[in-house]
């Protein structure tokens, strides 16, 4: 079987060196080291308040470490703004769905994806030569990814019409019309049903198998232990474990302090490890049973 392992020497396209972020008393990230491979699926757990989403804020430049660096493709980007960040092919989507309220489905998308356009959104507003036939690229393009995110009937409606499952998937659809190398989605499947869910974790794995690089943070134990290839467990701030799904529940020390305070949890994955990948397909709650949730 190949090495599913993101510890590749130089091929990491992210890695963190002990960097930590403190919010006054409380320290966030605390000394937090790895590296992720492309083309993987790497879930960052852990319970609430263990650094999770103030991760993605320090790889997308919300907030700088206080200390530490990250290296995008071997380059260090901590001292970078958001804009400058998402321009290198870093996109993310947020724990509540941000859309633009006032834009249809379509929009959305086309908003995202201006910052790959040669006339950008200046040549638009002064309508210079070529902006027209750029326009058209860029609906076709929007239209091809609404369709891969089962939302093109709806590309005409206005974002804030459409219900929460299908704004969790725009909100994707809109961050890949950046065309990023490094997708990170905080909490995608929150507030999605089983059914939701499922179509969700579909959709992460057919993204992954197009090629995408994908940090997905995520209290769905099912859907994570179901997707990821690789596991970052957060405790307070610290990694207190990594390794693919099976090791991680394996893990003692991720047990004790994040996996084990659910009895469900544990007897879930042992079923499910047992079940073969097609039994596991016909399952009619393939990723939806919320086994953990704090
Ligand atoms: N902007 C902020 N200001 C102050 N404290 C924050 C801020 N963002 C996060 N924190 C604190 O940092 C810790 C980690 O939070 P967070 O990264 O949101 O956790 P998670 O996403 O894993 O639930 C928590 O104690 C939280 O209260
Ligand atoms: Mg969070």
């Amino acid at each position: 079987m190949e090495d599913a392992s993101p510890k590749k020497g130089n091929q990491e396209i992210l890695e963190t060196q002990e960097v930590s972020l403190r919010f006054g008393g409380v320290e966030a990230l605390n000394g937090l080291s790895f590296s992720i491979s492309p083309h993987q699926i790497v879930a960052i757990i852990g319970p609430n308040g263990a650094g999770k989403t103030t991760l993605l804020n320090a790889i997308t430049g919300v907030h700088s470490p206080d200390s530490g660096e990250i290296f995008f493709r071997g380059m260090p980007i901590s001292k970078l703004k958001p804009f400058e960040i998402a321009a290198l092919g870093i996109n993310r989507t947020f724990q509540q769905a941000q859309l633009f309220a006032n834009m249809t489905v379509g929009e959305n998308v086309m908003v995202g994806m201006h910052p790959k356009t040669k006339s950008g959104f200046l040549g638009g507003v002064l309508h210079l030569p070529g902006e027209r036939r750029e326009e058209n690229k860029i609906r076709e393009k929007a239209e091809t990814l609404l369709d891969f995110f089962g939302l093109l009937p709806k590309a005409a409606w206005m974002a804030t019409y459409i219900s929460i499952a299908e704004q969790k998937r725009l909100e994707i659809c809109r961050a890949m019309a950046g065309e990023p190398q490094l997708l990170l989605l905080d909490e995608p499947a929150a507030g999605l049903n089983i059914r939701e869910t499922e179509g969700l974790g579909d959709l992460i794995v057919k993204l992954k198998e197009r090629g995408q690089t994908i940090i997905l943070v995520e209290h769905n134990m099912h859907l994570v232990m179901s997707i990821a290839d690789w596991l970052i467990v957060l405790h307070h701030g610290s990694k207190i474990g990594e390794g693919r799904p099976e090791e991680i529940q394996k893990n003692s020390r991720v047990v004790e302090a994040y996996l084990g305070t659910s009895k469900i949890f544990t007897a879930e994955i042992a079923e499910d490890a047992e079940a073969t990948e097609n039994n596991r397909i016909r399952k009619s709650n393939k990723y939806g049973f919320q086994v953990f949730r704090i």
